[in-house]
Formats: structure tokens, C-alpha cells, sequence
């Protein structure tokens, strides 16, 4: 990847005097969904596909990016004294953001760059390319102008960004597993306060496979901002008869005796999603720590029935991927992933039955969503580095 990064740089922009080339990966979160903006825990893990960048540092304050992604854009110029989000500008709004967000915070860049992009994560696939490309620009700048921010800073600046610059609302999870990401691990994350433990995942004779529904979606666009402000109202409302500050404060029992103050029975729904999808994540990390896969696998299915039914993010083409899955031979648990609206499922599956797996989920898709799913067995991958 590194050559075919090289080589491109070359061709795009003339030659490759003083190139660096970087990674960030992708991210998948196993369980905790749709409440780490609601002070609840998460389980995501970073995963060995990601986004390779190719840098270097120029002598006046121009920006120039390339995406071979988006072979077709060419190369998009920019400079660094009108870091402004533009329509017009498309993917180079999130390197540009990151940017924006140094300079918020104190970290002035002090000069322009060329920068080349090649990302093996699915587009739109709800595998958080663009967090990727948050984390990865964070880790370019630290790397080329000796910045004194950590890897959890990295997270915390692309999440600033994002929510800034790009418009779109989202937790910290996604830049977190991503800035944080270790190998054979996943990262059980309290987002209420950022404490965090890396629990290794040993499947033995298993495999994450992720199903990418090809359903496309735009966090700006669907509806992920507004189970936000649905779950703030209700927050509201129980802190008027019960002391917390998020509902991940809450346990199952404590919401059930609290939640007639929540004045919607949507409301209500969406609370209950959030607190008891806190609790289920907490005991699925007890029961993967104590090699109970079996019991995780349970957990999971449970998550996507409360996505489903109460917090309602799923729609048809994840329903029937996981519902597909569900029914297959040598399936431990399935569930959807990330913000929802389309993009991907992701599946525990016993090593032997991959294969009539995907085949069986692939073909029951096909035959009632009209266009194909893709399937990818994943591995648990490390966070930013220079290669
Ligand atoms: C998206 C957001 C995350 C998180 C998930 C849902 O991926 O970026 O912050 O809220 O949705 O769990």
C-alpha cells in the first residue's frame, strides 16, 4: 500500500521529496449503541482496514488534497486562512476540520500541505470513514509539526470537528476506537467520563463478518440527530424527579419506577433504549471477559431488538441481514452497527459456516431488498501510525 501510495503522490504531484505515509483504521462497535451521547458505555474495537495518507509540508499556506477514492475530483486546493466549510470542497471538508479544530484550540499550523488519501473502508458503509480521516489528519499534524496532543486528544479534536465544522452531532465513540484502536482488542469505554479498559477478543473458532447493506447514509441527513434531542427531552423530564446528569446514570429498575415523568410514550421508548442498551453492554464485556461468547452473542441479538423496536434506527435492509443471520447455522449473535439508516450488520460467526453464511444471508437479501450485500471477515487492528 505504501508503493501504490508513493508512486501515486508522485504522479499527482510531481514528485515525493519529503513524503511521509500514515494509517488510521475503521471502526466497529460490538455492543453499546446509540449511547455514547447519552453517558452510557460503548464496545467498539478499531479494525485493520482503514485510511493510508501520504504527506508532506509545503513552504507557503496552501493546502492541496487527493483523494484516489474520488480519482474523478482531481486535486482540490485549498489554504489555510479560509478553513471554512464549503458544499463544494466534499470529502476535504474533514482534513480542513481538524485543521480548524488545532487552531481552535491554541495549535496554530504553520504551514500548507500536500496531502493524498487512499481508504479501504467501505464508503458510507457506517464503518466511520470519516472519522478515519478525522483521526488519521490529527496523527499527520502531530507527526509533522511536533504537536503536544495525545492520542485521546486526537479523538476529542476530530469529535470537535466534526460537530463544529461538518455540522454532525456525534458522540465520541467512533474517533475514540479509532485514536485509541490496539490489536485483538476491543475498547469498553464509559463516555461519561472517559475512563476505559481494552477487553481482548478471543473468538475462538469465530470471526467478526460485517454486512455492508449498500444502503446509503449521510449522518447530516437522517434522523441520528434527532433521537439526540428526543433522548435530552426525556433526560430532562426524569431529572426533574431523579438526580443524574445522563441516562446511562440510570439502571433498568431505577428507569422503570422514574419513567412516567418522561411525557411521550416515543419518549419513553427512546430512554429505555438508551438505559437498558448501557446495562446490556456492561454485562456483555463481563460475559466476553469470562469467555461466555455464547451469552454475548444473546446480547447482541438483544441490542438490535431494542434498536429495532424501541429507538427504531434499523429499517428493512438491516432487519432482514439480521434477521437472515439469525436464522443461519453457526451464527453466535448479529446485530446492526453504528448510527443506523442503512450502512452495516455486524455478526459473530463460527469459522466453518462463514462461507453458507454469506451465502445464505447474501442470497435472502438479494431476494427481497433487490440489490446485493457485501460481506467482509475482519480482523481487530491497532490505531494511527506511520509506516
Ligand atoms: C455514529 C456516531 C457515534 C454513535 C453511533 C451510534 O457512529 O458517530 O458517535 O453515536 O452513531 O452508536
Amino acid at each position: 500500500m505504501k508503493e501504490t501510495l508513493l508512486k501515486k503522490f508522485e504522479e499527482v504531484y510531481g514528485d515525493v521529496e519529503g513524503v511521509k505515509v500514515f494509517f488510521a483504521p475503521g471502526r466497529v462497535n460490538l455492543i453499546g449503541e446509540h449511547t455514547d451521547y447519552n453517558g452510557g458505555h460503548v464496545f467498539p474495537c478499531a479494525l485493520t482496514i482503514g485510511t493510508y495518507g501520504a504527506a508532506r509540508v509545503r513552504e507557503d499556506r496552501k493546502l492541496r488534497f487527493y483523494s484516489m477514492n474520488f480519482d474523478h475530483l482531481g486535486v482540490i486546493e485549498s489554504d489555510l486562512d479560509s478553513l471554512t466549510p464549503q458544499k463544494e470542497a466534499g470529502w476535504t471538508n474533514y482534513p480542513k476540520g481538524v485543521m480548524w479544530a488545532f487552531e481552535k484550540r491554541g495549535l496554530a499550523i504553520p504551514s500548507g500541505m500536500d496531502i493524498l488519501l487512499n481508504g479501504n473502508i467501505p464508503n458510507g458503509s457506517g464503518l466511520s470513514s470519516s472519522a478515519s480521516i478525522e483521526v488519521l489528519m490529527g496523527y499527520i499534524l502531530r507527526e509533522f509539526f511536533g504537536f503536544e496532543v495525545s492520542n485521546q486528544d486526537l479523538a476529542l479534536i476530530g469529535q470537535y470537528s466534526e460537530n463544529n465544522f461538518n455540522g454532525v452531532n456525534c458522540g465520541i465513540m467512533d474517533q475514540f476506537a479509532i485514536a485509541m484502536g490496539k490489536k485483538e482488542h476491543a475498547i469498553f469505554l464509559d463516555t461519561a467520563d472517559l475512563s476505559y479498559t481494552y477487553a481482548p477478543v478471543k473468538l475462538k473458532g469465530a470471526k467478526l463478518v460485517i454486512a455492508c447493506s449498500n444502503k446509503k447514509r449521510g449522518l447530516g441527513d437522517s434522523k441520528y440527530n434527532e433521537r439526540r434531542s428526543e433522548c435530552e427531552t426525556a433526560l430532562a423530564e426524569l431529572q426533574k424527579v431523579v438526580d443524574i446528569r445522563s441516562l446511562g446514570d440510570l439502571t433498568e429498575e431505577q428507569f422503570e419506577e422514574y419513567k412516567s415523568a418522561i411525557k411521550d410514550p416515543v419518549r419513553v421508548k427512546r430512554a429505555k433504549h438508551a438505559v437498558y442498551e448501557n446495562q446490556r453492554t456492561i454485562k456483555a464485556v463481563e460475559a466476553l471477559q469470562a469467555n461466555d461468547i455464547a451469552q454475548f452473542g444473546q446480547m447482541m441479538n438483544a441490542s438490535h431488538v431494542s434498536l429495532r423496536d424501541d429507538y427504531e434506527v434499523t429499517g428493512i435492509e438491516l432487519d432482514t441481514l439480521v434477521e437472515e443471520a439469525w436464522k443461519a447455522e453457526g451464527v453466535i449473535g448479529s446485530r446492526m452497527t453504528g448510527a443506523g439508516f442503512g450502512g452495516c450488520t455486524v455478526s459473530l460467526v463460527k469459522d466453518e459456516a462463514i462461507d453458507s453464511f454469506i451465502k445464505q444471508v447474501g442470497d435472502a437479501y438479494l431476494a427481497k431488498i433487490g440489490y446485493s450485500a457485501d460481506f467482509y471477515a475482519v480482523e481487530v487492528g491497532d490505531g494511527p501510525c506511520t509506516l
